[in-house]
């Protein structure tokens, strides 16, 4: 069979990267994709077994810092289309390690600008490099006010820094050699698949084994909360409709303190696991706020609903609530992935083909 379009996703093992995955290879049939991914602690072939022996999906596991194997990887298929998500995405971990975030971040996202330059040669007629970035960026708001595609950066984090990064070069990259680029920049995201290191995940799982739920200073800050499939479902009208060169910042409009929703999540578990009401609230530990905490983060969506019609297509409520009933329903992913055993799934489905 012959496909209309090559598309690399990369980090499509991990949370968002999955979900944008599943959604290409079920919607577009004609399209051939293939999914570059390091298999780090965040990537799971696990979250891929529906669509894996599809005609149009290839796994490809490689590293993006890898100069050689980027630009051989290229040469050989000649991608129409890149969607670059692969990345360290965890604030926590870029405070302990900020090398790895540099590396992957920025050297990784510029290897594959370079690759991508190098099979365009200037014939730019229906390619895209798509970076999909974070509302981080744009730093911490503290007086009201929305992020939009025209505020200043401002990055506080090693992890936001590194996005800022990544996002600024490929941004020169069309300003200097036309590359058609395309930029999104997301607010939190929740939903299946999501590394239970993350904030939603991270309470579930211990209200589950009845451990403490960890909240960060006084609980104050603030996220604008979106589902991973509307997130993947924007990332889709982006890709297809964007217009090259521009920016779309994606949003939920959906803003909450942390410890209104993880109050709001102990209900949902007490109600789901039969517990008594206010049992899961008591295990609310408030422990040492994260350096260089960014207050408030919220998105103003205008633009991508505008010009391009997307929309999230649930209620917050709807959405938590298929969150949480599928963690419960898969205690089995939850262990194996806070036991690590998930990483011989690459190993017994991939290595001998
Ligand atoms: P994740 O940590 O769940 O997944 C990252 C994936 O990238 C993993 O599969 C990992 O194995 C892969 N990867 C890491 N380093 C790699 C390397 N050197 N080479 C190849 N693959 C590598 O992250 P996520 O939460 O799904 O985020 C995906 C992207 O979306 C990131 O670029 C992130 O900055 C961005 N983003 C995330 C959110 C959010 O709320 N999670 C919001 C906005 C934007
Ligand atoms: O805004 C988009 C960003 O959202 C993405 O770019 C990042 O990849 C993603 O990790 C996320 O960053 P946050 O730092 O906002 O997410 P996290 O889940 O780590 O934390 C959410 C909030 O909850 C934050 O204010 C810190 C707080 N927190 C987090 C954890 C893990 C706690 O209070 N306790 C915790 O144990």
């Amino acid at each position: 069979k012959t496909f209309s379009k090559k598309i690399l996703i990369t980090g499509g093992a991990g949370f968002i990267g999955s979900h944008v995955v599943r959604l290409f290879v079920n919607k577009y049939p004609d399209y051939m994709i293939y999914n570059l991914d390091k298999l780090t602690y965040a990537g799971n072939l696990a979250n891929l077994t529906d669509v894996e022996k599809a005609p149009n999906y290839k796994f490809v596991k490689g590293d993006i810092v890898d100069t050689g194997f980027i630009s051989a990887l290229f040469n050989e298929n000649k991608f129409d289309g890149v969607i670059h998500l692969a990345a360290e995405s965890h604030v926590d971990r870029s405070i302990e390690n900020p090398m790895e975030f540099i590396f992957t971040n920025i050297v990784g996202t510029v290897n594959l600008l370079n690759a991508a330059k190098g099979i365009w040669k200037d014939n730019y007629d229906g390619k895209v490099f798509y970076h999909v970035s974070t509302d981080e960026v744009y730093g911490s708001l503290h007086d009201g006010g929305f992020f939009t595609e025209t505020t200043s950066y401002d990055p506080q984090s090693p992890y936001s820094a590194s996005k800022a990064g990544s996002d600024h070069f490929v941004r020169a990259y069309h300003n200097t050699y036309k590359i058609p680029v395309l930029v999104s920049n997301c607010s939190n995201n929740y939903g299946q698949n999501q590394f239970p290191e993350k904030l939603l995940p991270l309470m579930i799982n211990n209200i589950i084994n009845k451990k403490p739920l960890p909240v960060y200073g006084k609980g104050e800050n603030v996220r604008d909360w979106l589902y991973v499939v509307d997130h993947a479902r924007a990332i889709d009208v982006i890709f297809h409709k964007g217009k090259i060169g521009e920016t779309y910042n994606i949003g939920g409009n959906n803003e909450w303190k942390n410890i209104d929703i993880v109050k709001l999540v102990c209900k949902v578990m007490d109600q789901k696991l039969g517990r008594a009401s206010g049992e899961s609230e008591s295990l609310i530990t408030y422990v040492k706020d994260r350096a260089g905490h960014d207050l408030r983060y919220a998105i103003d969506a205008t633009k991508i609903k505008q010009e391009l019609g997307w929309e999230p297509s649930l209620q917050f409520e709807e959405g938590l609530n298929i969150t949480v009933d599928w963690y419960l329903n898969n205690q089995e992913w939850l262990e194996n992935v806070t036991s690590g055993a998930y990483q011989n799934y690459y190993q017994l489905q991939y290595s001998s083909k």
